[in-house]
């Protein structure tokens, strides 16, 4: 059973003390689910004091981004291999980063090696933009992003990586996909990884969604088929509707009889 994985992009959002703020308001409004996982990726700032902050019971970190190179002459950059003992997990390849920064499929190749190197769970963001779905490109981008960024791991190692399916059109508009959109292009991620991977590898890693994650559309999402989780933005900044989101996902594993 892969266990429901929630994690909350703080992107380029809260001050240290802001971000210290928010996440002791969500430690007094989270219960601990032991089939729940939550991940808080704040600004790489925060990551020090928050990690002397966090209830490990409750939370874990992760970092939105971090460099390839484990360290030398790249000024302004901070390695993976810095952030070992403070994070879990890293996103990488958001799309933000991919049209901001200009990080191409070899760059985020490197970075989810560097992650894995580093013992730091890489969560892999893929996603099509609105004109590659209106032009019927949206599984040819999936694929090319997955079997770049997949290229360098091992099977054993795929199986421990997170996938996050973030339609690039739907990030930050208020309204998600439609279910069915959200299931054909998870549905083809994973075929994907048993196509590149094997059956067992598909069957292992988890995949979220993220974009326009809101409370009412937790249980919606999580319920279809072969969606272990969520990448939420702008709702993990309000203490309440991130704390509704997790109780939100607690009760349709109630519902569906599948707490462990
Ligand atoms: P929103 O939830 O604000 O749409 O952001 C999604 C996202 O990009 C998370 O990484």
């Amino acid at each position: 059973m892969r266990k429901t994985l929630l994690v909350a992009n703080w992107k380029m959002n809260l001050n240290v003390s802001q971000a210290s703020l928010l996440l002791h308001r969500l430690q007094e409004r989270t219960r601990i689910h032991r089939s729940i996982e939550v991940v808080l990726a704040p600004t790489m700032l925060a990551l020090q004091p928050l990690s002397l902050q966090i209830d490990r019971r409750k939370f874990r970190l992760a970092a939105q981004n971090a460099y390839y190179k484990d360290e030398g002459a790249f000024t302004g950059e901070v390695s993976f291999s810095m952030l070992r003992d403070l994070v879990h997990y890293s996103l990488v390849g958001h799309s933000e980063r991919r049209a901001h920064f200009h990080e191409d499929l070899p760059m985020v190749r490197d970075k989810v090696q560097a992650a894995v190197r580093n013992g730091i769970v890489p969560i892999l963001c893929v996603g099509e933009t609105h004109q590659e779905r209106k032009e019927g490109f949206t599984k040819r981008v999936l694929h090319d992003q997955l079997t770049t960024a997949l290229a360098n791991l091992t099977a054993r190692e795929v199986a421990e990586i997170v996938i996050a399916y973030e339609p690039v059109w739907a990030i930050g508009v208020g309204d998600p996909a439609k279910p069915a959109q959200i299931q054909e292009a998870i549905s083809y991620v994973r075929y994907q990884v048993a196509h590149l991977y094997g059956e067992k590898v598909a069957r292992e890693v988890r995949i979220l969604y993220g974009a326009s994650v809101e409370p009412e559309f937790v249980a919606g999402i999580l319920s279809l088929d072969g969606v272990d989780g969520l990448l939420v933005g702008g709702a993990s900044l309000n203490p309440y509707k991130f704390a509704d989101i997790i109780e939100a996902a607690h009760r349709l594993q109630v519902s569906i009889g599948d707490e462990s």
